[in-house]
């Protein structure tokens, strides 16, 4: 089962990989996660990539195109993976394509998250994440018990660097240019499953595993 999660920047893509990570035993492997995480590490990968995300720019194809490669071809891919946030360019897709017709391998579904653009700015601003565990939540929407702290591991709530209303709106920008034309790509292949974003999370994730099976 491989999936690929499509959706602007606060559409839910992070919040309900984890919950079909749960579901289907399937890792997600988020572009932006690794990205982020190559950051605290201090790689020049990292430091490169900064620049970018502070901007709500894309980082260069080649760079996840490189990330992606590898990544699918570990152990825990081998029944299946979602992709969460790549492909995020008509070229992405492409090069994925490329690389999973060598491998004798597909994408089976493309889960398009659909959520109006009034309501993305709210989420993204609101959102905090575990420092730890990397677990999601929302100051109004999906509070933790706990002011600041992680229900899950207890670890520090922290937010984006990228969340806030200068850079959300260069990222909004940016992805009504470079990622919503792979909505087409994927409706031209016949991959798409569109999902409505709007509601309850637990409600969207029925949605999805509706689509899914
Ligand atoms: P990335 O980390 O992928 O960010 P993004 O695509 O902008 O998406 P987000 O993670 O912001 O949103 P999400 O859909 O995961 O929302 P979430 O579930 O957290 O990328 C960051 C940067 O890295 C990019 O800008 C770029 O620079 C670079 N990058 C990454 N991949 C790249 C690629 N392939 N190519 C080039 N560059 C790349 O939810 C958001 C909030 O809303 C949370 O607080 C959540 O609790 C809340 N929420 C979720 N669902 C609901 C709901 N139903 N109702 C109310 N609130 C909800
Ligand atoms: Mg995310």
């Amino acid at each position: 089962m491989n999936i690929i999660l499509l959706g602007p920047p606060g559409a839910g893509k992070g919040t309900q990989a984890k919950m079909l990570v749960d579901k289907y035993g399937i890792p997600q492997i988020s572009t932006g996660d690794i990205l982020r995480a190559n950051l605290k590490a201090q790689t020049p990968l990292g430091i490169e990539a900064k620049k970018y995300m502070d901007s709500g720019k894309l980082v260069p194809d080649e760079v996840v195109i490189g990330i992606i490669e590898s990544r699918i071809k570990e152990d825990d891919c081998q029944k299946g993976y979602m992709l969460d946030g790549f492909p995020r360019t008509v070229a992405q897709a492409e090069a994925l394509e490329q690389m999973l017709t060598q491998m004798s391998s597909g994408i089976d579904d493309v889960i398009s998250i659909e959520v109006p653009n009034d309501e993305l700015m709210g989420r993204l601003t609101g959102r905090r994440t575990c420092r730890n565990c990397g677990q999601g939540y929302h100051v109004m929407f999906d509070p933790p018990q706990k002011e600041g702290l992680c229900d899950k591991c207890g670890g520090e709530l922290y937010q984006r660097d990228d969340d806030n209303e200068a850079t959300v709106g260069n990222r909004l920008k940016v992805y009504a240019d470079q990622t919503q034309p792979l909505i087409d790509y994927y409706q031209n292949k016949s991959l798409l499953r569109p999902i409505d974003g709007l509601g309850e999370i637990k409600e969207i994730f029925g949605r999805i595993g509706q689509v899914l099976g």
